[in-house]
């Protein structure tokens, strides 16, 4: 948003000091101030010029009434008789002189008095420079000549020396006028805006007034009737909030009560859980245990029976060697379900390296190369592209291992195919590897246990193999899933997170595929 700055220049700074009132106050007086020279100037002006023009249409009349006496010759025309006559119209107000000019312009007659005389002198040479006026009118018939009238303009002047009391008077009476004006508008605009800012306020402060005391039937009024309103609802409606926090106040505290009670069988239930399944896995070791030393077990007695008996012959001998040898493979079974539950039971951390995906399964097939070969199977490798995976060499061995071993033990019938296909999920930046068999398949009810410890369809299997993959997989931070159809085949699909992701070359070679 773009933003206007006038350095140290503030457009209206009166608003940042003053209230509306004061604002208005003196908005009202400025213009009655404004108005009020405005109108005194033209009145002055207009007053003048009308003054004026009164008195040179005054003076005109007196000139042509004398002219009209003279043509008449209503008065005798000789210089004593026109004196006389000039000196009463002399005493006019506002009248310089009055004179009769000959039809030279020699003066027969002039009054009021002998200055008279000096001043139709400058009237008439000044013609306008002077305040006096001088006002001609011809004389037609009998004594030839003309009638001069000079109006002193500046008896208007004078006249308006009085004036300034009477702009006093206005004045006074203008800010009369004013203040009644600003006591009407305080009581009937101003204290109303008050009294509804200052109710908005308490509304914004949560403090909901019941009424709001302006009973002018005006828009102000009926602004505070409307505020009066909200305010009542704003005020139920901050009850019912109140109401409703405090109920949930309660269940929050229900809740926590709750959830701590839901915590503590948590713990409890994975107590006796873990109780459970130490139970169940001391239970199953007991069992796969026990039965090959069972077995060992009856031999040994079998064996001193015969040694105590003293018949110790040839087919003796071979009896026992017999014995020997299946106590041998009993033996050899303990150490396997031990060494597996160790592997299952000791968590070493993964060596987590950048390792070629590729590679760990060759060694792993390397390994198996021979088991492959005996049991048949037919191997379709199709490796693509992919980058580095994050892993522990050696363990992710014996995860292919026991899932290689797996998919070989379970192909028993005709079709004898191991297909192993690698490929790289840009979207989740893993390596899929996809171990695939036409073997016999799992069952829908055993797939959900494979992953148990000690669950296993195998004579002399351990049922450790899957689960000791899982560990695995799971401390590198791995996924694996299992899809099997039943007669039809198994494929196990290991998601590895790659080392680097954001190393991983964007381009996708060929895949490599082989067939074995
Ligand atoms: N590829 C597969 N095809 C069919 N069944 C399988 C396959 N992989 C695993 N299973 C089933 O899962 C069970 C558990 O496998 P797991 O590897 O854990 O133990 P095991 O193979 O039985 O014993 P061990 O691995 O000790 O020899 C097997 O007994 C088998 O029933
Ligand atoms: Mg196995």
């Amino acid at each position: 948003m773009s933003q206007l700055v006038l350095r140290g220049f503030r457009l209206w700074p009166l608003s940042w000091h003053f209230g509306m009132a004061h604002q208005i106050a003196g908005l009202v007086l400025l213009s009655l101030i404004v108005f009020g020279t405005i109108t005194g100037v033209i009145i002055r002006t207009k007053y003048v010029a009308s003054l004026r023009e009164d008195l040179k249409a005054r003076g005109e009349s007196i000139a042509q009434s004398v002219a009209r006496s003279i043509q008449r010759g209503a008065i005798r025309q000789d210089p004593a008789s026109l004196g006389l006559l000039l000196k009463e119209f002399g005493q006019i107000h506002g009248v310089s002189y009055i004179a009769v000019l000959g039809q030279n312009g020699e003066v027969v007659a002039i009054g009021p008095q002998d200055a008279a005389l000096e001043a139709l002198g400058l009237a008439q040479a000044a013609a306008g420079d002077t305040p006096v006026v001088d006002l001609a009118v011809p004389v037609q018939s009998g004594m030839k000549g003309s009638v001069h009238v000079g109006v002193d303009l500046g008896v208007v002047e004078k006249g308006l020396e009085k004036v300034p009391a009477i702009v006093w008077r206005i004045v006074l009476v203008s800010i009369l006028c004013a203040m009644s004006v600003a006591v009407i508008v305080y009581l009937s605009t101003i204290r109303p805006i008050y009294v509804l800012t200052e109710s908005v306020r308490q509304i914004g402060q949560g403090r909901f007034p019941r009424a709001i005391p302006i009973r002018s039937r005006g828009e102000l009024g009926m602004l505070a009737r409307s505020l009066e309103q909200m305010s009542a609802d704003l005020a139920s409606y901050h009850e019912q909030l109140e109401s409703k926090t405090r109920e949930l106040e309660l269940s929050k505290e229900e809740l926590q009560r709750q959830n701590e009670e839901i915590r503590k069988a948590q713990s409890q239930m994975i107590r006796s859980e873990k109780f459970a399944s130490m139970g169940q896995l001391a239970a199953s070791v007991a069992h796969e245990i026990s039965n090959p030393l069972a077995g060992i077990l009856t031999y040994l007695k079998l064996i001193r029976r015969r040694l105590e008996s003293g018949r110790m012959g040839e087919g003796q001998q071979e009896t026992i060697r017999q014995y020997l040898v299946t106590m041998e493979k009993e033996t050899e079974r303990c150490g396997h379900i031990v060494k597996n539950l160790l592997d299952f039971a000791k968590s070493s951390e993964p060596d987590l390296r950048e390792i070629d995906i590729h590679r760990v399964l060759d060694d792993t097939l390397f390994l198996l190369n021979f088991k492959l070969l005996m049991s048949d199977v037919l191997l379709e490798k199709r490796y693509e592209d992919v980058p580095l995976v994050a892993g522990d060499f050696g363990q992710l061995k014996q995860v292919f291992l026991n899932v290689i071993i797996n998919a070989i033990e379970a192909m028993k019938g005709e079709e004898r195919v191991l297909s192993i296909h690698t490929q790289f999920h840009r979207e989740s930046q893993t390596v899929l590897v996809e171990i695939q068999d036409t073997g016999e398949g799992i069952s829908e009810k055993n797939i959900y246990r494979v992953f148990d410890p000690f669950f296993t369809t195998k004579r002399g299997g351990t049922g450790m193999g899957l689960p000791v993959v899982y560990g695995i997989l799971e401390k590198h931070n791995a996924d694996i899933s299992i899809d099997s159809q039943p007669g039809k085949g198994t494929k196990v699909t290991i998601q590895l997170n790659v080392a680097n992701p954001r190393r991983v070359s964007r381009t996708n070679q060929e895949p490599t595929e082989s067939r074995t």
